[in-house]
């Protein structure tokens, strides 16, 4: 393993919650709402959509029968809806891929509102890999933090692009997601939390794993998720009656870094 894959493997493991936090929890800290997941109504201007969306353009001139979009770890579709749309879309299909039920239920129900052909896999990447068949465009948005063991993740996600002129489109935070709340792990649990995998480790992997120089672009965008308290206290494993004391403490936290990195590729 590489520098940068032992850097990634290390800092993600180490932000696993201790098992007797975890048993000790009322709800799984893990599982997404799919209502915190929707899509907007008109897809967001970002450069994750223009690169997407310029990979679906290519194809759609070189087949003249649309492109095929695959969207890993999809949640409700905000990646693949916002290449996509707006019309005329170069985008003949969308495929989601999500390991959870609920969130393919809102994919679905977001293609259908919105009159695109879909598909979905239910299923954990990269072992659903195999049922998710080549597309044209491979989108994963905000999934990565989820990972530990980076290479074959990465290595599914370039072998599910079509080979004839197709790419990769990721978007990730620079840094684990829920590094801001750290300083509360340690004030509710007394854990001392150390940083996950950064995008610089990903471009490493790339690079020193699968010999792919991907392009880079970084920028900054507001959190989308509700941090309000409620959301925080079962993040933190604790039950709904310490709400007030998230609430106190989250007052004293520094506001989260926004910024984002986008990282394309051709396969
Ligand atoms: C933070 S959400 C991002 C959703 C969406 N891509 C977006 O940008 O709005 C992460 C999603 O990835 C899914 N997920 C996490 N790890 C996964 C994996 N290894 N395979 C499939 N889905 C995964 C989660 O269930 C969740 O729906």
């Amino acid at each position: 393993m590489g520098d940068a894959a032992a850097r990634w493997t290390v800092g993600q493991a180490a932000r696993g919650i201790p098992e007797e936090i975890r048993r000790a929890a009322p709800a799984d800290p893990w599982v997404h709402d799919p209502a915190d997941l929707a899509p907007p109504h008109e897809p967001a201007d970002s450069p994750s959509h223009r690169a997407g969306r310029a990979l679906a353009e290519r194809a759609a001139a070189r087949t003249c029968a649309g492109a095929s979009v695959l969207d890993v770890g999809c949640g409700g579709g905000t990646a693949a809806f916002g290449v996509a749309g707006p019309d005329p879309s170069p985008v003949a299909r969308v495929v989601g891929v999500d390991r959870q039920a609920d969130m393919l239920a809102s994919f679905t129900a977001g293609a259908r509102a919105r009159g695109i052909p879909h598909g979905t896999v239910h299923g954990s990447w990269p072992d659903a890999a195999p049922d998710a068949g080549r597309h044209d465009v491979v989108l994963c948005h905000h999934v990565l933090h989820n990972v530990v063991d980076l290479v074959p993740f990465l290595a599914a996600l370039t072998g599910a692009v079509r080979s004839d002129g197709g790419g990769v489109v990721l978007e990730m935070s620079e840094e684990h997601p829920l590094t801001w709340l750290d300083p509360l792990w340690e004030r509710f649990h007394g854990l001392r939390r150390r940083a996950g995998g950064t995008a610089d480790d990903v471009v490493g992997v790339l690079r020193e794993e699968l010999g792919t120089e991907p392009e880079v672009q970084r920028w900054d965008r507001p959190s989308r998720l509700p941090h309000g308290p409620e959301w925080v206290t079962r993040r933190l494993c604790l039950p709904a009656d310490r709400v007030p004391e998230v609430a106190t403490a989250l007052r004293d936290l520094p506001p989260r870094r926004p910024g984002l990195v986008t990282l394309a590729w051709a396969s």
